[in-house]
């Protein structure tokens, strides 16, 4: 009799005990899921289009540099949204995240905040995809429940004349007044390439021989050419008007091919002078960029 009591007594307390386990378990399991016990983590996704050629890589790693000087501390994660560059890179043993990756990685590293930030020229269609991917990250269960994402180069008239005066003070300095500054811009089917005649309205503000042309939109080259004709310029010093100075800017603008800008503009009578420098290459114009993530970063104070 007394050995059953003692028997019933401690399995009372057992099942106390286990019960108070339960619920205390439950309960900060509860909390973990909804994100309230994980410690704050603050990081930096840098999402750029990608490039294939090693001598293009300066430009990231300028603008890697420049952010880490910027928000020292602050772990900073790479994704390129080109699948063909990533696919490329990957057979020669270079592993490139997707945007959708590099959150994933960064979802399971434990980041509670992550300011995404686009390196791309416009918001096109590699920019507003990206945006849909990253942003998605914030609704999923063991995601990330703090993303703000940074504008591209141009999102505004501020940034079209600002990056207009950056790009400026980067043309080679023997460059003289009456000869062409031409920028080849990418280009794009998307309503975004209005940055693209945009740019070509603040240049015109400031320099009346400086001109943007693109390799897939509007303004074309011919549209240039016709315009260096009327104004019987005979020299023109070719930019790059993207981020790195990678295949279009070594192939489609300053190769040997015939159908290359410095071809078709030699076949015009207009000396070409093809300057290889992407745009994150020159600290002034990276600066746009790294404002642009300093106001992602203040969207995710909370
Ligand atoms: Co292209």
């Amino acid at each position: 009799m007394y050995k059953s009591f003692h028997c019933r007594t401690s399995r009372l307390l057992y099942l106390l005990c286990a019960s108070f386990l339960l619920l205390t378990l439950s309960c900060t399991g509860v909390l973990a899921s909804h994100g309230q016990e994980q410690p704050e983590k603050t990081g930096i996704l840098l999402v750029a289009f990608g490039t294939s050629v090693p001598e293009a890589q300066v430009a990231f790693k300028n603008i890697d540099s420049m952010v880490k000087k910027a928000f020292p501390g602050i772990p900073v994660q790479w994704a390129y949204t080109s699948h063909i560059i990533r696919h490329k890179l990957a057979k020669q043993g270079q592993i490139l995240l997707s945007p959708a990756q590099a959150m994933a990685k960064m979802a399971d590293e434990g980041f509670t905040d992550v300011a995404v930030q686009s390196l791309h020229t416009i918001p096109g269609e590699e920019f507003h995809a990206m945006f849909g991917t990253t942003r998605a990250f914030q609704k999923m269960p063991n995601g990330i429940p703090h993303i703000a994402v940074g504008q591209p180069l141009l999102s505004s008239a501020a940034d079209m004349s600002a990056a207009a005066d950056a790009l400026l003070a980067n043309v080679p300095k023997e460059r003289k007044p009456y000869e062409a500054v031409v920028f080849m811009g990418h280009g794009t089917p998307h309503p975004a390439n209005v940055y693209y005649p945009g740019m070509q309205y603040y240049f015109s503000l400031k320099d009346p021989n400086v001109f943007v042309g693109t390799v897939e939109g509007s303004p074309t080259l011919d549209d240039v050419i016709k315009t260096l004709k009327a104004r019987k310029i005979k020299k023109a010093y070719v930019m790059p008007f993207m981020s790195v100075a990678g295949d279009h800017a070594r192939n489609d603008m300053a190769g040997d091919e015939p159908d290359s800008w410095k071809s078709v503009l030699t076949k015009a009578g207009i000396e070409c002078v093809p300057v290889l420098k992407g745009t994150a290459e020159m600290d002034n114009v990276a600066s746009i960029w790294i404002d642009h993530l300093k106001t992602a970063m203040q969207q995710l104070k909370h």
